[in-house]
């Protein structure tokens, strides 16, 4: 019985986030009294009150007494999770889009998180790329199951200070993810509501997956204060599909911080001349159809010390370091 009513409820849209209770994690408890035929319902949702409550209860009380016949329904409202979780700090968020993968997404993600804890603010990293999740071994991080807390809260794994949560976490290692488009929005639930980030983290980095426009419609569904960076590498077939990535989030009216150019070139040391191995133009291509400002040019290097992390001692080290002094400037004003 509890199932049946549970599959039902799920399809039930939450109208002040527009999406379903199964994806907003918003069914908190089910409960059926067999003699009376009453139902009891938890539900939380994102914005109580006004409109938005009466409209929800409405389609509970129809879906409950109507289409499911019980005779009797104790409908719970709360709200709780959303207000309290990390959407509703002074945190500021930034996910990092290619429209492309294999340009550097994540490791530009790695790396802009690394440095900003290195000025010592608090940073948590969102690894949000279902289709290719690479940030644990990108930081290093070995392969475990986060721990819950006490209020069943999922602790995010640390490097360093940093906080990180991955779908890499919930799966086996070596085992493909199994989550994928549809899922998309129930991870992102977790990410935002159901884990226990530091409530003081300053920047929330998210590596969005490879995309152009749901994947925008998701983040904003979650924290519309999202600000964006696009990555591009210099080949115009990136630049393009990194273009329409900007274009989608434009759209929907998320500030985009600029634009960052990996693997811009290739220093070599025997002539110490660049070699332009992807072409030339991408980052400025990019930059100027979305008329928005190119942060930087990576050159293509292997980092010394780390897997995917690079330090001060190395000349992409300084430029992610300057990435950094740009985003705390633009985002702070510091
Ligand atoms: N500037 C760079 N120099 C050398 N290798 C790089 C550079 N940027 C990224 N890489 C490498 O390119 C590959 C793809 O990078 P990744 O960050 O995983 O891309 P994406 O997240 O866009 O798929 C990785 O093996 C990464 O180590
Ligand atoms: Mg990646």
């Amino acid at each position: 019985m509890i199932d049946k009513i549970r599959t039902a409820l799920e399809q039930i849209i939450d109208p002040s986030l527009k999406q379903t209770l199964k994806a907003t994690g918003g069914i908190k408890h089910i409960g059926y009294d067999d003699e009376k035929d009453i139902v009891v319902l938890i539900i939380a949702m994102g914005k109580k009150g006004g409109d938005y409550e009466k409209t929800l209860r409405k389609e509970i009380a129809k879906l409950i007494k109507i289409d499911l016949q019980h005779k009797g329904l104790k409908l719970e409202i709360e709200e709780h999770r959303v207000v309290n979780s990390i959407t509703h700090s002074k945190t500021i968020f930034i996910a990092i889009a290619s429209g492309k993968g294999g340009v550097g997404k994540s490791t530009v993600t790695a790396n802009i998180a690394y440095r900003l804890m290195k000025r010592g603010y608090n940073v948590g990293v969102m690894d949000a790329d279902i289709y290719g999740s690479s940030i644990p071994q990108l930081l290093e991080i070995p392969h475990q199951n986060p721990k819950y807390s006490e209020d069943k809260k999922i602790i995010p794994l640390t490097k360093e200070k940093m906080e990180v949560i991955s779908t890499e976490f919930f799966t086996n290692p070596n085992q493909p993810v199994i989550w994928r488009g549809a899922m998309l929005n129930s991870m992102l639930s977790y990410f935002f509501y159901e884990v226990k980030w530091n409530k003081k983290t300053d920047f929330m980095l998210i590596d969005m997956p490879p995309g152009t426009g749901d994947i925008a419609l998701n983040i904003h569904s979650f924290a519309p204060q999202t600000q964006m960076i696009i990555v591009t590498t210099p080949h115009p077939s990136a630049a393009n599909v990194a273009i329409k990535a900007g274009v989608a989030s434009q759209t929907m009216k998320h500030e985009l911080l600029g634009v960052i150019e990996n693997m811009s070139y290739y220093q070599n040391p025997a002539t110490k001349k660049p070699e332009f191995l992807f072409g030339q133009g991408g980052g400025e291509m990019v930059s100027n159809s979305l008329k928005t400002e190119l942060i930087a040019q990576i050159p293509i290097n292997q980092p010394l010390h780390h897997t995917a992390l690079y330090e001060l001692d190395e000349e992409i080290g300084r430029i992610y370091d300057m990435i950094a002094d740009y985003i705390i400037i633009k985002t702070l004003g510091e």
